[in-house]
């Protein structure tokens, strides 16, 4: 067996690009530490986000609010080390960038130069476009995320899904065209209706990345542990799920413990 290490093609912001002018979808994947990445990655997934849903699925908090810059880089970095041909986008949290365009500027040169990803994402349209430009500027590529934006929740209110109303469809489009517009790359939608997440994508020459927002678009993402079904309580209609983990390592976990209990585990043959 050969001992040279495989080499991978490495997706940058051009190929996601290219893939939306070619019409190949885009496949996108949360991940947060290194050995999920490391199977993420080499399944092929085109894109690893570094999601603000590590405050929910890794840190157990009921919001996106509470995670911190440097929890995010400590995520990045650790999913950093495992992806060798992903390109890998790291969420700005709640608090590092909306007060001003060079705080936005100062936490994203922090994500890349300490975490060492490729991108950033950041929640929302005309209201933060200063200090997306302000990052553009400072050649950091900058993927947008417009509809349900998580960081809000306590405006919103709710976690339903948005911009079903004309007036703020409209603002959505005005804003997806804005973001192509100043130079980001790619943008998420989340939780809106699947006609909007179309009009949307055809209106704009960069990839759209959907979740709850249907198939007209020009890639998805899911939360890579809502996907897997490790989380059980949280049942969105978008949300398909592939395995039913919880349930598989429940019974896994349980197993060794009467196992161990019984003295089955371990046996001759696993110890030295
Ligand atoms: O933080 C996250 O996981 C996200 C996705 C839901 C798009 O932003």
């Amino acid at each position: 067996m050969s001992t040279a290490k495989k080499e991978y093609k490495r997706v940058t912001v051009k190929t996601l690009v290219d893939m939306k002018a070619r019409g190949e979808k885009i496949s996108m994947l949360t991940a947060y530490d290194y050995t999920m990445a490391k199977i993420v990655d080499g399944a092929g997934v085109d894109v690893i986000l570094v999601g603000d849903s590590a405050s929910n699925v890794m840190a157990g908090y009921e919001t996106t609010l509470p995670i911190t810059l440097d929890q995010m880089i400590y995520h990045g970095s650790s999913v950093v080390r495992a992806a060798n041909r992903a390109l890998i986008v790291v969420d700005l949290p709640f608090g590092s960038y909306q007060s001003d365009p060079k705080e936005a500027l100062r936490s994203a040169i922090r994500i890349m130069k300490e975490s060492r990803a490729h991108s950033v994402k950041l929640e929302g349209g005309k209201e933060i476009k200063e200090s997306i430009k302000r990052i553009l500027n400072a050649g950091i590529p900058v993927m947008g995320h417009l509809g349900l934006t998580p960081q809000s929740i306590y405006k919103f209110g709710t976690y339903t899904v948005r911009a079903k109303e004309e007036e703020e469809a409209k603002r959505l489009i005005a804003d997806a065209k804005m973001l192509e517009r100043i130079g980001c790359y790619a943008i998420v939608l989340e939780k809106i209706p699947a006609t909007l997440a179309k009009e949307v994508a055809e209106s704009v020459n960069i990839p759209i990345i959907g979740i709850g927002a249907g198939p007209d678009v020009d890639g998805q993402v899911l939360v890579l542990h809502d996907m897997l079904g490790m989380t059980h309580e949280f049942h969105p209609r978008f949300l398909r799920r592939y395995l039913n983990l919880y349930d598989d390592m429940t019974s896994a976990i349980g197993q060794y413990v009467d196992d161990v209990k019984t003295q089955d585990f371990p046996n001759q043959e696993e110890k030295y």
